[in-house]
């Protein structure tokens, strides 16, 4: 093994202790941060992320809620919900989580949220903030990943960088943080034709695909960051990334393992961004 591994639970434990430190301020002064969490339908996945958010929230001073609901809830209900936390001035971060069922539209959804609530990072306004440089909120993610290559000094300016998938929630965000960080970006995704081409010449790879194994030693220069975004399970159930840990780890200069790599750091990020959505709450109290 000659990467060297970016610690995401050492990382974090640095950051939420800021966090917590700043929530214990605002709470002294009658302004606890809180959020709102609600989760429709019973996707396992969900249930653990959710859990796993409530707890961070108790265990640095935020306040939460979770409100959970059958997958048969209407978009209006839900629309109603959503508004009435709008309202709340205890709730200063809403976060619906993803994926919704089916017959819910999930952009209609995100657009109900106040953006100056929207800790997620996802509603137009805070996409198009971060598109044009002047971001409120980005999303948990792609930030914790830049909160990364920060804390390990991984130059930015002028690396080219690989980003594999698009999504709105990873990999387009992802893409244009590195973009505005100096980066020369390339955006993969399943429709690229000769993914290897692409990433044998970067010098950053953010991979967040949702398909194990799909990086593989050969596909890596050496010495570059890797930063594994995936999170899947192999056959004996056990979490796993998109990256062959045990193969890359060899070639690539920095790694990020799974679990404790990135998947801490989105939760991490969640916590700073309600906090802030507090803090300019309170500023304007
Ligand atoms: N589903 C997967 N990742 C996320 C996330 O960061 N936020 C929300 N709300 N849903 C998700």
């Amino acid at each position: 093994m000659t990467a060297q591994l970016i610690d995401g639970n050492a990382l974090s434990k640095t950051l939420r202790a800021e966090v917590a430190t700043r929530a214990a301020t605002l709470a002294a002064r009658g302004h606890q941060p809180g959020l709102a969490v609600v989760l429709v339908g019973d996707n396992p996945a969900s249930e653990v992320y959710v859990r796993n958010k409530i707890k961070a929230c108790a265990d640095n001073g935020l306040a939460s809620t979770c409100e959970r609901y059958p997958a048969t809830l209407t978009q209006t209900a839900l629309l109603a919900r959503i508004e009435a936390l709008n309202q709340d001035p205890k709730i200063h971060g809403i976060l619906v989580q993803l994926p919704l069922p089916a017959h819910i539209d999930s952009h209609k959804v995100i657009e109900a949220i106040a953006a100056e609530k929207d800790v997620d990072g996802f509603h137009v306004a805070n996409a198009g903030a971060l598109m044009t440089g002047r971001p409120l909120f980005r999303p948990c993610t792609p930030y914790g990943v830049m909160k990364m290559f920060e804390a390990y000094g991984i130059e930015l300016a002028g690396a080219h960088a690989v980003v594999i998938g698009r999504s709105n929630i990873v990999g387009k965000p992802m893409a244009l943080m590195l973009l505005d960080a100096g980066a020369t970006v390339t955006v993969c995704h399943s429709k690229t034709r000769d993914l290897a081409a692409h990433t044998r010449t970067a010098d950053i790879v953010v991979a967040a695909t949702g398909k194990r194994n799909l990086l593989t030693a050969e596909m890596v220069k050496p010495g570059a960051a890797v930063i594994d975004v995936g999170m899947n399970r192999d056959e004996a159930g056990k979490l796993c990334g998109d990256v062959d840990f045990a193969g890359v780890s060899s070639v690539a200069g920095y790694l990020t393992p799974v679990p404790g790599g990135v998947g801490p750091m989105t939760i991490t990020m969640l916590l700073v961004n309600t906090l802030e959505a507090a803090e300019r709450a309170a500023a304007h109290a």
